[in-house]
């Protein structure tokens, strides 16, 4: 199989002004141009009325994750099932939404382990289509990674199994992975979160509470509709942003904690922020970083996850906001505005004293290779058809091509530019980054402090530089994080040998 999917409209409106005009889809045969792969046109609605944001409740106190619980009977092994279903949840009342989850659970269930566990899941697909777990950020070896090419069928199922190293505590999660469908089961709701856990965490003495930001599109019948053009073409925000499944819940802060927080939307991009106090982030997608540092606001773009420690024992009630934040969007969009999150509540209880320095971050010693990545949009005109593509290295993404190529353990840098006019968050998969620097408007950055990224974001037109290595055989995928660019071909493939 070799489907691609291609956005495509029909010719008679401008090409950049055709988003708001009730555009009309076309599927074209692009067969000849691109070799016999026969593209498949996208499921696109027009843009809908919508509930209203106070359709779903808000102040209710913050619900922790649903543990996945463990079956193991032996130490050192997490065994567990997810089954993927569909399921009806009654979000807003009198109204029934039809979503996809992972046991039920919205979010998906939080899996807990420690460094050296060996893990073993196994997945249930009740889905009507194909799906993979793909384990986001973590040290897998291909083959258990939930790759496009294990597709795991409707109806089917399968063990995945990995043994979580040394050195790979933090904050991760999974979602599905299959060629195409990836944005369609992320919308209806298919993520979970996976925390590896250190046996010599320095952090042990702070409370901890995990906040997982995801937003949910809903039509005024309730119903997740499918993608208008212009989700596919920025990225699906819904109107609802929601924390663990709740519209902007209470947490209470007891003293000062440390909280995990994961960006699982589509496309929405998180400029955090506490207006009036000071954010420590202490850790980053691939764990701790070196040294503690002090923040007004942190970017958390999509797939991302954060550490920080917060609150001073001193009672206040404050919002964890959103800030606006303008990642360039295509097309007639509304303005970007401030959003509250969550309400905090702060209130007396245990200030431990912040360690000065939390670990080690090892540069993982001479590059020796150099690999080059662009990202780029394209719009063309083809028999009186627009047609709109996103690029890695000018080609959308075939599963069976080989984009690049890496040797087993050899440290390498990638330079990644992105040569397109909006914002393009760039992950790749089995590994953890360091950023060395950037490159923006004829300005080079240096990265201001070492830290373990999978994910990283890119401003329209930066270069940013990074070392990273690999230590499994096998393919890999790199894309966008945008779920929708990712689906659509914005990703393409590592064979590491
Ligand atoms: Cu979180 Cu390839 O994805
Ligand atoms: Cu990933
Ligand atoms: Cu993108």
């Amino acid at each position: 199989m070799n489907r691609r999917q291609f956005l495509t409209v029909s010719a008679g409106m401008g090409a950049m002004g055709w988003l708001g005009a009730n555009p009309v889809w076309a599927a074209m045969d692009h067969a000849k141009r691109d070799g016999g792969a026969m593209p498949q046109a996208l499921k696109t609605v027009a843009d809908m009325p919508l509930l209203p944001e106070t359709a779903l409740t808000a102040g209710q106190s913050h619900v922790p994750l649903a543990p996945l619980r463990n079956t193991a009977t032996a130490p050192q092994r997490f065994e567990a099932t997810l089954t993927a279903a569909a399921h009806e949840v009654e979000l807003t009342t009198g109204k029934k939404t039809p979503m996809w989850l992972y046991n039920g659970q919205v979010p998906g269930p939080l899996i807990e382990a420690f460094e050296g566990d060996e893990v073993e899941i196994r997945f249930i697909n009740q889905l009507a289509q194909a799906s993979t777990i793909h384990w986001h950020g973590l040290p897998v070896p291909p083959e258990q990674d939930g790759n496009p090419h294990d597709a795991v069928p409707a109806g089917g199922e399968r063990v995945y199994r990995f043994k979580l190293p040394d050195n790979c505590a933090g904050t991760y999660w999974y979602h599905p992975h299959p060629h195409g469908d990836t944005p369609e089961q992320a919308y209806r709701g298919l993520a979970g979160l996976f925390i590896v856990r250190s046996k010599n965490d320095p952090l042990t003495a702070f409370a901890e509470q995990h906040l997982v930001i995801s937003d949910l599109k809903l039509d005024t019948e309730g119903l997740i509709p499918d993608n208008t053009a212009n989700d596919w073409m920025n990225g699906r925000e819904g109107q609802f942003v929601l924390v663990n499944g709740q519209r902007e819940p209470v947490v209470t802060i007891a003293g000062r904690q440390r909280l995990r927080i994961w960006n699982a939307c589509s496309a929405r991009y998180l400029r955090l922020a506490i207006p009036g106090q000071k954010m420590t982030l202490v850790a980053t997608d691939g764990g701790l970083l070196e040294k503690p540092i002090l923040k007004d606001e942190i970017l958390l773009v999509p797939g991302q996850r954060t550490e920080v420690i917060v609150g001073d024992g001193k009672a206040a009630t404050l919002p964890l906001k959103a800030l606006a934040y303008d990642r360039e969007k295509m097309g007639n969009v509304a303005p970007e505005v401030d959003r509250v999150l969550i309400q905090l509540n702060f209130a007396s209880g245990p200030t431990p004293a912040i360690p000065i320095q939390l670990r080690k971050i090892a540069d993982f010693g001479r590059a020796t290779a150099l690999k080059k990545v662009e990202f780029s949009e394209t719009m063309s005109m083809d028999n009186g058809v627009h047609s709109m593509a996103f690029l890695v290295n000018g080609k959308s993404f075939d599963m069976n091509r080989v984009d690049l190529t890496s040797k087993l353990n050899e440290v390498e840098v990638w330079e990644i530019f992105n040569n397109s006019h909006m914002d393009h968050p760039f992950h790749i998969h089995g590994t953890q980054f360091i950023v060395l620097d950037s490159k923006l408007n004829g300005k080079r950055r240096n990265a201001p402090y070492r830290a373990l990224h999978d994910t990283i974001n890119l401003r329209p037109y930066e270069t940013v530089r990074i070392k990273t290595v690999q230590h499994d055989k096998g393919l890999r995928m790199f894309h966008c994080h945008i779920l929708e660019h990712e689906g659509q071909g914005m990703m393409a493939q590592l064979l590491v040998k």
